[in-house]
């Protein structure tokens, strides 16, 4: 794409927040692997190149480098970290381990007031994380900033367009460091600022219609924000070309198919299927306690479902799925390697699997957005508030929120002590903090006492968690009047819970759901 900017991927975990302050900035921005060919990128047409850091030392054989002619096109760059080092290593310039590895906030003073630093005062906050640093000046560079620790924590090559900085302008610790982008971007490489959800909408609106043609498109709907947005988008493009399917499978939260179909075909208008297979998906799990084996047992229900209703519609030549960016990178991704992923913990199950099957063609509008990008287009296209900022919901609902064997009657006891849950989170202002909030229904009995009589009735586990992107995520630490009422009204209101317990673990060691 013209006025884009491409990102080498040299392995720096902040790879993919580098991308995404570029289009903050309004200017699209792609990662490819650092050994991307230079015919390769040409094609890209790339209006600015950015290296990224990385974990690797220049002084050990083996590590990763690009094309040195990527550095001779002309095409400005900024090299960040250890891509900073290497722009060093190619001209000439010397790069040395240091003893100590400097990491978290520094004082930079910056020697100049123009390009990368303009509009910006000589003293600003930098998050470092590096061990080598630049310690001679390549032929023909100046150094722009300094720190107590290094010399050169900044230099520019202005003829060739090279610039470099130590530290990561991309994590939020760097605060001024958006805008040292801001300034690579438009005082430097004079890009355009055209990356807005509106141009996005339009492109995609524009590409799905020359695709589909006048064939049909089917889509599974969840009434997650991913497959919402999905839907409201291609109901945009090609209208009732669109099929949509949600599948009640028993497993959601109370009232969730009633109201998908509410907002999906009462008020949008969109073609949509709602196939109430709850029984089918209850009866395959009856007895069933080993977590892996209810996703598996719900994946694959799931596809015969979809397929069985697929075929009703006709003939379909494509499948509409909401892959994101982050999918799609971490396949390449330096850090992540290629050799395969890493141990399974839990299988996730989606939709991956239908268009091998059925022999469908794919369309994936968000294959290049990342999931604050489809939140904004949801926005712009008037999606409500409360499908765009909806919790992650696994595909799997409530049978791995259920510990032990899943039954109507404990599915019934969940829904109601997870409607109490969301409505007090919401009520307290926590539901945007939070990541995930839900309850768990235990396969333990505890002893109560209500009225004069002992109770002897089920356990439910709270649990609320914040998180970046569910990789890591950390419990929260929720008001004890919050905690109070939520236990409360649970133990009140739904007939068989007698207790409420609060989960304080993190991920790592834990993870977010129980099973
Ligand atoms: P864990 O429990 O692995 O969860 O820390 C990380 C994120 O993934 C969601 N999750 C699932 N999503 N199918 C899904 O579609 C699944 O089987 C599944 N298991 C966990 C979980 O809710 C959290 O957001």
């Amino acid at each position: 794409m013209e006025n884009s900017v491409i990102i080498l991927d040299f392995g720096s975990q902040y790879t993919q927040l580098i991308a995404r302050r570029v289009r903050e900035c309004n200017v699209y921005s792609e990662i490819v692997p650092y050994n991307i060919s230079c015919r390769e990128l040409l094609n890209k047409k790339p209006k600015a190149i950015i290296f990224s850091g990385g974990p690797s030392s220049l002084s050990k054989k083996n590590v990763p480098l690009c094309d040195k002619k990527i550095t001779q096109l002309g095409i400005p760059i900024l090299g960040i970290c250890y891509g900073m080092q290497l722009l060093a290593r190619f001209n000439q310039g010397k790069v040395s381990a240091s003893p100590i590895r400097e990491y978290g906030k520094a004082s930079l003073q910056t020697r100049k007031k123009d390009g990368l630093f303009a509009n910006l005062s000589s003293n600003l906050i930098v998050w470092m994380s590096h061990t080598d640093k630049v310690s001679k000046l390549p032929l023909g560079f100046e150094a722009i900033a300094f720190t107590q620790n290094s010399s050169i924590a900044a230099f520019k090559n202005k003829e060739k367009k090279l610039y470099g900085v130590q530290f990561h302008p991309e994590v939020v610790h760097t605060p001024k460091g958006k805008k040292i982008i801001h300034n690579f971007l438009y005082k430097i490489a004079d890009c355009k600022k055209n990356w807005t959800m509106k141009s996005v909408i339009k492109h995609s609106i524009s590409s799905i219609r020359k695709q589909v043609a006048d064939k049909k498109v089917i889509c599974a709907l969840s009434g997650g924000v991913d497959s919402s947005v999905l839907a409201i988008l291609l109901h945009k493009a090609i209208g009732h070309q669109l099929h949509c399917i949600f599948v009640n499978n028993g497993l959601l939260r109370k009232d969730e198919g009633e109201k998908v179909v509410k907002t999906f075909k009462t008020h949008y208008n969109i073609n949509l299927k709602y196939i109430r297979a709850e029984k089918r998906f209850l009866k395959r799990l009856k007895g069933i306690i080993d977590p892996e084996k209810k996703r598996k047992i719900i994946g694959h229900e799931f596809i015969q479902v979809f397929q069985e209703e697929a075929k009703k519609i006709g003939p379909v030549n494509f499948l509409a799925q909401g892959t994101l960016y982050p999918d799609v990178i971490e396949s390449y991704s330096a850090h992540s390697g290629k050799s395969g992923p890493s141990a399974t913990i839990k299988s996730h199950h989606n939709v991956g699997g239908l268009p091998k099957k059925m022999k469908l063609t794919l369309i994936e509008p968000f294959r290049n957005l990342f999931k604050d990008e489809v939140r904004e287009i949801g926005i712009t296209l008037n999606l409500p508030q409360e499908i765009i900022w909806r919790h992650p919901f696994p595909g799997p609902g409530l049978a791995i929120r259920i510990i032990g064997s899943v039954s109507p009657e404990r599915i019934k006891i969940l829904q109601a002590a997870d409607t109490i849950v969301i409505e007090e989170i919401k009520k307290a202002g926590f539901y945007k903090k939070t990541w995930q909030a839900f309850a768990v229904l235990l396969p333990i009995k505890s002893v109560g006492v209500m009225g004069d009589a002992r109770t002897y009735e089920n356990v439910i586990a709270l649990r609320a968690v914040t998180s970046l992107d569910g990789m890591t995520a950390d419990w929260v630490k929720l008001p004890y009047d919050l905690l109070g009422k939520i236990s409360n009204r649970i133990i009140n209101q739904v007939k068989g819970v007698n207790r409420i317990v609060y989960d304080i673990s993190s991920k790592p060691p834990s993870t977010i759901e129980w099973e």
